[in-house]
């Protein structure tokens, strides 16, 4: 993917998926910035890089939305799209005992059916302009370690590093990679409900005895876009300051 080019980010409207707008559009690329809100910092964003930043409203608990109405509307089939960064998501946090399957549906919704078509829809983008790309699902440490009222959430981001495996797979000889980074706990609105001994615990089963850093993340996320990973694809990237 040779810079500039233009990245659809999804969750782009706080937390890790702003850090990731940021920094490519600091680095020259054009961003196709999705979420419900247009936020304070999103607004920041657009007026200092003006027609590098295309914001789109969109609910990604609507997936059947996304053939119909996104990719009609918003984007234009003479735009190529070189990659895509799957980020929003929402955790749904319970005791399994206490599981309902509404809540489950509303989460596998935006977890998990949004971003397998938003994939298919970034896929055929690709194959129309005869391109290759790069995919980017965010998953979760919780894939790796068991943690207590995670089990709903962390099934979700398995089923995506699966479903990226064999994306990758399936789709390599086009040249379109599929990858996967697996934060470990940072500090965002999605975490902001865990007490302070809550979060102490969980820094303290890092190496690094810290928090994952949000732009750390946003890096490794770019670095997977660039060109520099091209031979990097099906692979579960761990940034999560080394959990033990
Ligand atoms: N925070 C952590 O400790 C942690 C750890 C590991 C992995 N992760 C993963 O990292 C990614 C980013 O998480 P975060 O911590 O930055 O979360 P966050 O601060 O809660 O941000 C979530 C983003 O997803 C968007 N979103 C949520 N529901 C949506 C919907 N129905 N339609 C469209 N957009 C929606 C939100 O935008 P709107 O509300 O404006 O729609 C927001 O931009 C997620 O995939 C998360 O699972 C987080």
């Amino acid at each position: 993917m040779p810079p500039p080019s233009t990245i659809l980010v999804s969750g782009a409207s706080r937390g890790l998926g702003l850090a990731i707008v940021n920094d490519l559009l600091d680095t020259g690329h054009t961003v196709i910035a999705l979420s419900r809100q247009r936020t304070v910092a999103i607004e920041a964003l657009a007026k200092k890089h003006l027609d590098q930043i295309r914001w789109v409203e969109f609910d990604l608990s609507s997936p059947d939305a996304i053939t119909s109405e996104w990719f009609q509307q918003f984007v234009s089939q003479d735009q190529p799209i070189h990659g895509f960064v799957s980020n929003a998501a929402v955790a749904y946090d319970d005791l399994v005992t206490n599981l309902q399957l509404d809540s489950l549906e509303h989460q596998m919704k935006i977890n998990v059916f949004s971003p397998m078509i938003l994939t298919k829809m970034m896929i055929r983008q690709l194959l129309l302009h005869q391109i290759g790309g790069s995919i980017i699902h965010i998953s979760s440490i919780s894939t790796q370690q068991g943690y207590k009222g995670l089990a709903m959430y962390a099934a979700t981001k398995g089923a995506i590093e699966a479903f990226s495996k064999s994306t990758a797979k399936e789709w390599g000889p086009r040249k379109i990679r599929s990858n996967c980074v697996v934060p470990g706990f940072m500090e965002t609105e999605m975490s902001s409900g865990l007490s302070q001994e809550a979060k102490e615990r969980i820094n303290n089963r890092t190496s690094l005895k810290e928090p994952t850093s949000i732009t750390s993340v946003a890096s490794t996320v770019k670095f997977l876009l660039s060109n520099d990973s091209r031979s990097i694809t099906g692979q579960n990237i761990i940034v999560d300051s080394g959990t033990i």
